[in-house]
């Protein structure tokens, strides 16, 4: 499509398969696109995963996380994979969850919008199309809701049905975490109980435990002056909110419903659906279907980004400049982010255009471990989080949320942290398809520096209703 083509004149024809006229990146091809397009027919014809009211009200929250008055934890896997699909695993990586979040609503005292990379992250962006291991030259692995990760053709070719298992992973996946979240499992006088074995005897673990402690002191105080998890459901229940890459279209298009009760479109495949960094091109295909529908919507940011890419960029995905619609989601590098997050957040600002800044100190800090495992220094990963915060602390403007990639799971993906996992170490428990991820007391140390760095900023920035009179 031509180069300038306005976003109003975009808007006049968007519909949930006006994506297919567009440039695409990414894109599998499946060798039989009748088949493929018959499963997407079916799936059009099921039940959404989740409802627009419940995006509705993540929208609600991120608008306050937007205004300084609440934090983002978005995190899992990288890749969810229909082999590691457990209750046990969902059950660990959603209490490391709220342990992280409970850390860091009580010592920063901040609500924590919380949002998991999980019940829909299959599809993956890669950067070469095909993979040659010797001789042999196979399409590469672009996630199990589309093809296999062994290194055999038929398990690398693009396979419809895996649209389907993808769905029905991302219901049952759903299923656990909204009983979790609800039926009492996230109450808070099970801070105690949500500790996991293998942590007990860790750093993390003892400053965690007096969290724990100081909550359970003060639910004893509201307990006896007769506030208590039984008249107040928001101690014994929390908000959880789901999200992934919008990459595979088909899919998107279609659980994409029209909501009964406002009429208009929403992705019902997550509540938060985002925009990779390989395809956020402004006249290509994902930018295209995301602008469409009315879900908070994350746009990953990295090196490459323009600031007046962002700011086109901005005005197709978010023109009414509604507050909670879009999630900035950077991901430069430990040693790149001071060189290019300021001009984004200066550029965004002159144009006063209301956004989340989330930090990703995931994707621009992976680099290959002598012993060829591709892994992620923690070190790099706490530092590229201070340095967000402290960018936003010079700017003026609030760091708004972290992303992260991390499992409930003792794996050894990521190095250092306070077991100091060595390059040695690595092949132990390394057990992603994609990317290296936190354990459970890496990503609990992250929480406590994220809890440090948010009481400092809530200290020294001027409360949000100073700023709102400025
Ligand atoms: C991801 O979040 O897994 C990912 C691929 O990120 P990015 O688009 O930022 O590279
Ligand atoms: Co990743």
């Amino acid at each position: 499509m031509a180069e300038n083509v306005s976003a109003q004149a975009r808007s006049d024809r968007w519909s949930r398969e006006s994506w297919r006229g567009f440039p695409i990146q990414q894109s599998p091809v499946y060798p039989d696109p009748a088949a493929l397009a018959e499963t997407e027919a079916q799936l059009a014809t099921f039940p959404p995963l989740v409802f627009a009211g419940e995006a509705r009200k993540l929208k609600k929250n991120l608008a306050a996380v937007a205004a300084g008055q609440s934090f983002l934890l978005q995190g899992g896997d990288c890749a969810e994979t229909f082999a590691e699909h457990t209750a046990d695993n969902i059950r660990d990586f959603f209490r490391v969850f709220l342990q992280m979040a409970v850390v860091m609503t009580y010592a920063a005292a901040s609500p924590v919008v919380k949002v998991g990379r999980i019940a829909g992250q299959f599809a993956k962006p890669r950067s070469a199309s095909t993979e040659k291991r010797g001789d042999v030259e196979l399409p590469s692995y672009r996630g199990d809701i589309i093809n296999d990760i062994e290194f055999t053709p038929a398990a690398r070719t693009p396979d419809p049905r895996r649209l389907m298992d993808a769905y029905r992973q991302s219901a049952a996946t759903l299923n656990l975490l909204r009983a979790f979240a609800t039926g009492g499992y996230a109450n808070l006088e099970n801070a105690h109980r949500w500790m996991l074995g293998f942590v007990k005897d860790s750093p993390q673990s003892h400053r965690y435990q007096e969290v724990a402690d100081r909550i359970t002191e003060t639910l004893a105080f509201m307990k006896a002056i007769g506030l208590d998890a039984e008249s107040h459901p928001e101690l014994r229940q929390t908000d959880f909110f789901t999200s992934h890459e919008a990459l595979l279209l088909g899919y998107e298009q279609a659980m994409t419903r029209i909501d009964s009760t406002t009429g208009d479109p929403y992705a019902t495949s997550g509540h938060m659906l985002w925009i990779g960094d390989r395809t956020r091109q402004f006249d290509h295909a994902h930018v295209e279907y995301c602008r469409g529908v009315k879900n908070p919507i994350g746009l990953k940011c990295g090196p490459s980004l323009k600031a007046e890419d962002l700011l086109r960029l901005i005005d197709i995905l978010n023109p009414d400049n509604e507050a909670g619609r879009l999630t900035l989601i950077c991901r430069f590098g430990s040693d790149k982010i001071v060189d290019h997050l300021p001009a984004l957040i200066r550029a965004v600002k002159r144009e006063g255009r209301t956004v989340v800044w989330s930090c990703d100190p995931m994707h621009g800090n992976t680099i290959s471990a002598a012993n060829g495992y591709k892994t992620r220094p923690f070190d790099r990963i706490m530092s590229e989080i201070r340095t967000f915060f402290a960018v936003h602390q010079a700017e003026g403007t609030y760091a708004g949320g972290v992303h992260l990639e991390m499992t409930g799971k003792n794996v050894t993906e990521c190095l250092g942290g306070a077991r100091m996992i060595a390059e040695t170490d690595l092949r132990e428990h390394y057990d992603t398809t994609c990317d290296p991820r936190l354990n459970a007391e890496q990503s609990i140390e992250v929480a406590f520096l994220v809890s440090e760095l948010l009481k400092a900023e809530r200290a020294t920035l001027p409360s949000p209703q100073v700023r709102a009179a400025e």
